[in-house]
C-alpha cells in the first residue's frame, strides 16, 4: 500500500505538470484526489489493517495527500498567470487611438436669451419669479381686468382644459396676481419668465407654444417714467448698442396707459428694411402703469400703490439677435438648428 501511494504521487506530480488549462486541471483534480483515487481509496483499506500498519498507512496517505494538494494549487496559480500573460499579450491596449468624443450639450438659444435678460433686470433690483403654466380663468383673465365677456378675449385663443375654469396660460401675467398676493403689502420688483400657449394658427411668427418675459414693479411714487427708463435701459443693455427706443400708445386691460416700446431697426440702421417692414423700428414688448383694478386684485390699494408693467418675447428678441427668419426653429428640436447657438 505504502509503495502504492508512492508510486501515484510520482505519477500524479509528472501529470500535473503536462496540464495548462483550468479544465485540465479540475479532471486531474477529480483523478488524483477524488473519491475513487489512490490515496483516498487508501484511507478506506486502512481501516482494515493491523494496528501494526494502520498509523504507517494513515500517515503516509495523509502525507501524499497534501503534496498533492499543494502541488496543484501551485500548478494552478502558474496556469492563471500564464493564462493573464497571454491575453496582456493579445489584447493589447493602443493606447495612441484616439478616445470616443464626448458630446457635450449646450444651452437652447432661447435659454441663453433668457438668461442675459435675467442678468440685465439682475443689476436693476428684479428678482425672478417663478408662477404656474396651468392657469385658472381668473388668474389669467379676470383679476387682469379682462372679466368674462370681455372683448380682449377674443384676442388670444385659448387652450381650454376639461376641466373647468383651468386653462394654459396664454401669457405670463398671469403670474403678477400671483406675486402681489404673495408679496403684499410689501414693494414688488420681480421678473416673470416661462412658456406660454396659444391655440394659433402657427406660421413663421406664430407657434403655439412659447415663452414669455413679464415685469412687475410695484411700490409708492412709481411712475410712467420709471417705466421708460427702465426699459430704454434694458434695450440697451441687452443689444449691447446705443440702441434709440420709442414708445407708442397701445392697448392692455391690464394697463392704463399702455405703451408698446420700439427699438431701432439695426439691420438698417433706421432706414427701412425687410425685417422692420421699412418703417426702420421693431417692436420687442407691451408694458403699462399698472390697473387699478389689478391692483387691487393683488390686495393694493390703489390710492397708495402704483406699478408698471411690461411683457416681451424672448423667441422674438432672440430673432432679432441672430437674424433668425422663422420662429418654428425654436421647438421643432432640429439639431441642425440648435448646434448654431
Ligand atoms: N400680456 C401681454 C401679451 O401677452 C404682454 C404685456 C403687455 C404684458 C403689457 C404686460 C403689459 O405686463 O403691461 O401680449
Amino acid at each position: 500500500m505504502l509503495e502504492q501511494l508512492d508510486q501515484n504521487l510520482k505519477a500524479g506530480l509528472a501529470a500535473l505538470e503536462k496540464l495548462s488549462d483550468e479544465e485540465a486541471l479540475l479532471q486531474w483534480r477529480a483523478e488524483y484526489l477524488g473519491k475513487r483515487s489512490t490515496v483516498m481509496e487508501a484511507f478506506t483499506v486502512m481501516r482494515d489493517l493491523g494496528p501494526e500498519e494502520r498509523p504507517k498507512v494513515g500517515k503516509r496517505a495523509n502525507e501524499v495527500r497534501q503534496a498533492l494538494e499543494a502541488a496543484l494549487e501551485e500548478r494552478r496559480e502558474s496556469v492563471r498567470q500564464a493564462v493573464l500573460l497571454q491575453a496582456l499579450e493579445t489584447d493589447r491596449l493602443d493606447v495612441t487611438l484616439p478616445g470616443r468624443p464626448q458630446t457635450l450639450g449646450r444651452l437652447h438659444p432661447v435659454t441663453q436669451t433668457l438668461r442675459r435678460i435675467y442678468k440685465i433686470f439682475a443689476e436693476m433690483g428684479f428678482q425672478v419669479y417663478r408662477s404656474r403654466e396651468v392657469e385658472s380663468d381668473d388668474y389669467n383673465f379676470t383679476f387682469l381686468n379682462m372679466p368674462p365677456h370681455h372683448p380682449a378675449r377674443d384676442m388670444v385663443d385659448t387652450f381650454y382644459t376639461s376641466q373647468g375654469g383651468v386653462i394654459l396660460r396664454t401669457h405670463t401675467s398671469a403670474g403678477q396676481i400671483h406675486a402681489m398676493r404673495e408679496y403684499c403689502p410689501e414693494p414688488i420688483r420681480v421678473i416673470l419668465p416661462g412658456m406660454c400657449y396659444r391655440f394659433e394658427q402657427i406660421s413663421a411668427r406664430y407657434e403655439m407654444q412659447f415663452t414669455q418675459v413679464e415685469g412687475l414693479a410695484v411700490g409708492r411714487d412709481i411712475t410712467f417714467s420709471d417705466l421708460k427708463g427702465t426699459l430704454s435701459d434694458f434695450a440697451r443693455r441687452l443689444f449691447r448698442v446705443e440702441v434709440r427706443t420709442r414708445f407708442r400708445a397701445s392697448h392692455f386691460p391690464f394697463t392704463e396707459p399702455s405703451a408698446e416700446m420700439d427699438i431701432e431697426c439695426f439691420i438698417c440702421g433706421g432706414e427701412g428694411c425687410g425685417v422692420c417692414k421699412h418703417t426702420g423700428w421693431l417692436e420687442i414688448l407691451g408694458s403699462g402703469v399698472v390697473h387699478p383694478n389689478v391692483l387691487r386684485h393683488g390686495g393694493y390699494d390703489p390710492a397708495e400703490f402704483t406699478g408698471f408693467a411690461f411683457g416681451m418675447g424672448p423667441e422674438r428678441l432672440t430673432m432679432l439677435l441672430h437674424q433668425i427668419g422663422d420662429i418654428r426653429n425654436f421647438w421643432r428640436n432640429d439639431l441642425r438648428f440648435l448646434e448654431q447657438f
